[in-house]
């Protein structure tokens, strides 16, 4: 066994792989040469690389349209980009260049639907999925969205208590609606049901009540999420059958349903050994519908799909330079980066999502075990597991070495900048609560004032580049 660093790779995974390959000694990401960026830019840099997001929208569709074929699958694939993955307007906008459809999930998306129509980047006709919790804001918002002239939206239920609300709506024709079915969490989960979407058991009865005969509502939609992902698995496929099956029986009863919507989840690489079919998936998901549906003797429906991480998540990286190397004891080195991986890459620490980790340089150096930490002084901020043999594995360096150590976290692009809040952004573009202060004076008494009011939908479309 050798010990430099680019052995170690080349002994362990395939190496080069897509986007990750050598060149003079350096790593390149999609062919982008990630030295010249940091000598341009210096680091920390956050890193887009845009043409990935219409690469793998091609490659999504190129899955459905072969298993369609291959099954002879009547209905039609719709690709909706869940826009909470990542808002930012040069990401949605090179979405929007593959003509797909969207899905929101708060009040404020519906104000960034408006600015992509107004800046002429959305047509009326396309598909606009409504989900997550329907704030009367949201609700609102919706109306206005229709009374525009958006013909093709649709709003999935979350729960019973948005029909009256739906109802009470003020827009021509009837509002077409989706239902999304709550999911049994895997065993190990920390409750059983989801709190998203609609019991099993309440759903037929809630169709049969309160939606069939009434003139406000069209049910075009059922829609089911299996949140941890589209995993090949007992669980993943005991949650999709259950879903389809419901999706079958209602449509027994309401011909109008036509589209099956199963959500986000389709994984991505998140490390160099990461082995996934998708086109596999795919086959077997168009399979299994396209068998309960002939079973039941029912039309098959177009299928939907809200892929959020898959679109964005490998198009992204963060970039830092290591400022110094600590040995705290024997056992333990720590590399010292030049920035916080909790602000740059907050689901590493929050979730344990893992994240492609490569060095850009020294490969030919000697590897060694290492933590890594950020510069915030909170003890949490570090980094020290990875797939391989369960610790992080760098090159070696000298601290008089005359280039630093630069690594990069890779496919980072889905939710990190959401949820780190860059720039006064956040997770679904729900605001930012009001500030309220609260003081004693000198006479005693206790006073309070607003500091700040809740955060409004110009000031996040702002950050996220909509002004521009
Ligand atoms: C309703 C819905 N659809 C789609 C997604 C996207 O999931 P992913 O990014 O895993 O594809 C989410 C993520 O939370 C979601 O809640």
């Amino acid at each position: 066994m050798k010990n430099t660093y680019r052995e170690l790779i080349e002994q362990t995974y395939y190496f080069p792989q897509e986007g990750f390959d050598l060149k003079d000694g350096y790593l390149s990401f999609n062919d982008v040469d990630l030295k010249s960026l940091i000598n341009k830019y210096g680091t920390p840099f956050r890193l887009y690389y845009l043409p990935k997001i219409r690469e793998q929208i091609k490659n999504a569709r190129g899955y459905f349209q072969k298993a369609f074929d291959k099954h002879h699958y009547q209905g039609n694939y719709e690709f909706c980009y869940c826009t909470k993955c990542n808002h930012f307007s040069h990401v949605i906008r090179t979405a929007m260049k593959e003509n797909v459809s969207l899905e929101t999930s708060s009040a404020f998306d519906i104000d960034l639907i408006e600015r992509l129509h107004d800046n002429g980047r959305l047509d009326l006709d396309k598909y606009i999925v409504h989900n997550g919790y329907k704030t009367d804001d949201y609700i609102q918002k919706i109306g206005q969205l229709m009374n525009h002239g958006f013909n093709n939206t649709i709003t999935v239920l979350d729960s019973a208590k948005e029909i009256p609300k739906l109802e009470a709506l003020n827009v021509e024709g009837p509002i077409k609606i989706g239902l999304r079915v709550s999911i049994e969490e895997e065993p190990q989960a920390a409750y059983y049901t989801s709190r998203l979407g609609i019991n099993k058991r309440e759903i037929m009865d809630l169709v049969k009540e309160k939606i069939l005969d009434n003139p406000k509502f069209e049910l075009v939609m059922v829609h089911f999420f299996v949140d941890s992902g589209i995993g090949d698995n007992l669980y993943y496929w005991g949650e999709f059958q259950k879903g389809l099956n419901l999706f079958t029986q209602i449509k027994k009863i309401a011909p109008t349903l036509n589209a099956l919507n199963i959500g986000g989840g389709f994984p991505i690489r998140n490390s160099l050994g990461f082995e996934y079919d998708h086109e596999y998936i795919v086959d077997e998901i168009v399979r299994n519908v396209k068998e309960a549906c002939n079973d039941a003797g029912i039309k098959e429906p177009d299928l939907f799909t809200e892929f959020g991480k898959f679109t964005v998540g490998e198009s992204g990286a963060v970039i830092f330079k290591v400022l110094e190397q600590k040995q705290q004891n024997d056992a333990e080195l720590w590399y010292i980066i030049d920035n916080s991986l909790m602000n740059t890459i907050p689901d590493a620490w929050s979730i344990n999502e893992k994240f492609i980790l490569l060095p850009l340089n020294k490969w030919e150096n000697m590897y060694k075990r290492v933590n890594i930490g950020g510069i915030s002084c909170d003890h949490s901020d570090y980094y020290n597991s990875e797939s391989l043999n369960q610790q992080i594995l760098l090159p070696s360096f000298k601290d008089d070495d005359e280039e630093p150590l630069y690594i990069g976290f890779f496919h980072t692009g889905a939710y990190q900048d959401s949820i780190s809040g860059y720039g006064g952004i956040k997770h679904c573009l729900i605001p930012s609560p009001r500030q309220v202060v609260v003081d004693v004076d000198e006479n005693g008494n206790i006073t309070d004032r607003l500091y700040r009011d809740e955060q409004n939908a110009q000031n996040m479309l702002d950050i996220l580049g909509y002004n521009e």
